[in-house]
């Protein structure tokens, strides 16, 4: 193998040791139709480390001087593609069903907190869809339910008593920098409405800047799926076009843990192209316009 620009092809033996340290570390699983992109990264990060043989760069990743180019390789394996409002039919039943069904029984234990998780958050428009929606959610439910609470000058966006917080995680450190950033460009909008645009967001030049009090809600952190550590006492968990790239053993582990990191009654929810069934009976499923959403199942004994 050489570095001057001329491509390599790994051997089969070789891209399959680095498909079981990959599995092994984050759960991604790269099948026959994935090779093509996993020889093309890995040919990438031999460059950038100049290396020139296959057997010193994995020895590398697998030393302890090496943890930095494993969590640089992981980050170049990883798919980040997404969008503001993604899959709305989803959002909707998040927004008008699930949270009302929260909030209620929330206010009936006279428990004005609200925890949700988006995990495999990517550059951050996942979890800000979510605080804005949670935000208007709230203000709604305080507009119909009032409570005897003088709210302070100026108005914060999620009214008093309650609290929310969006914990957005990700395996990516560039991804998180960026969501913790949170300034996008005219074509990351395209699916914001004006109505959000205007109170959400400061144009700075030709960029949207997401406000201070709902980037507040939201808090970034590294997080691995693949580890048993995970946050809990969640109310509803976002993970979306994240376990697709997972074999269906690491998603089942996935669901259980997620399972664990769920309030009773809880809800889970999953991209377009993942389904739950078959998967489990730790969770029934819950449709409703084109939208689906998982609740926690809780067990009786
Ligand atoms: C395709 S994006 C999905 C973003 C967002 N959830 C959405 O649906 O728009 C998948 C994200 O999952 C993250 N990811 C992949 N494997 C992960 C793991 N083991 N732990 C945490 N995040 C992971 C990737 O870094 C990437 O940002």
């Amino acid at each position: 193998m050489s570095t001057s620009g001329v491509s390599t092809q790994f051997t089969e033996a070789e891209l399959k040791l680095l498909q079981a340290l990959v599995y092994q570390e984050c759960g991604m699983h790269f099948d026959e139709r994935r090779t093509h992109f996993l020889q093309d990264r890995l040919q990438r990060r031999l460059k950038e480390c100049q290396l020139d043989s296959f057997y010193s760069y994995y020895r590398l990743l697998i030393s302890r001087e090496g943890k930095h180019e494993l969590a640089q390789l992981l980050e170049n394996l990883t798919i980040n593609e997404t969008s503001f409002f993604r899959n709305k039919a989803q959002l909707d039943l998040f927004h008008k069903y699930v949270l009302d069904d929260l909030l209620r029984r929330k206010q009936a234990q006279r428990d004005y907190s609200l925890r949700i998780w988006s995990a495999g958050c990517s550059t951050g428009q996942e979890p800000y869809t979510l605080a804005m929606l949670v935000a208007d959610a709230l203000s709604y439910y305080c507009l119909r339910n009032p409570l005897l609470v003088q709210p302070p000058s100026p108005k914060p966006v999620v009214p008093p008593p309650w609290k929310a917080e969006i914990l957005a995680s990700d395996i990516s450190y560039s991804v998180l920098r960026a969501g913790q950033e949170g300034t996008y460009t005219e074509n990351q909008m395209a699916s914001v409405d004006y109505s959000y645009r205007l109170r959400y967001f400061d144009k700075v030049g030709e960029r949207y800047v997401v406000k201070k009090a709902l980037k507040e809600l939201v808090h970034f952190d590294f997080h691995n799926l693949k580890t048993e550590y995970l946050p809990q006492r969640n109310d509803v968990i976002f993970c979306r076009n994240v376990m697709m790239y997972f074999d269906e053993a690491e998603q089942k582990r996935l669901i259980e843990k997620f399972w664990r990191c769920l309030n009773p009654d809880g809800f889970l929810f999953a991209g377009h192209a993942e389904s739950l069934l078959g998967l489990t009976d730790r969770f029934a499923m819950l449709h409703r316009n084109s939208g689906t959403a998982y609740q926690r199942v809780e067990v009786t004994v």
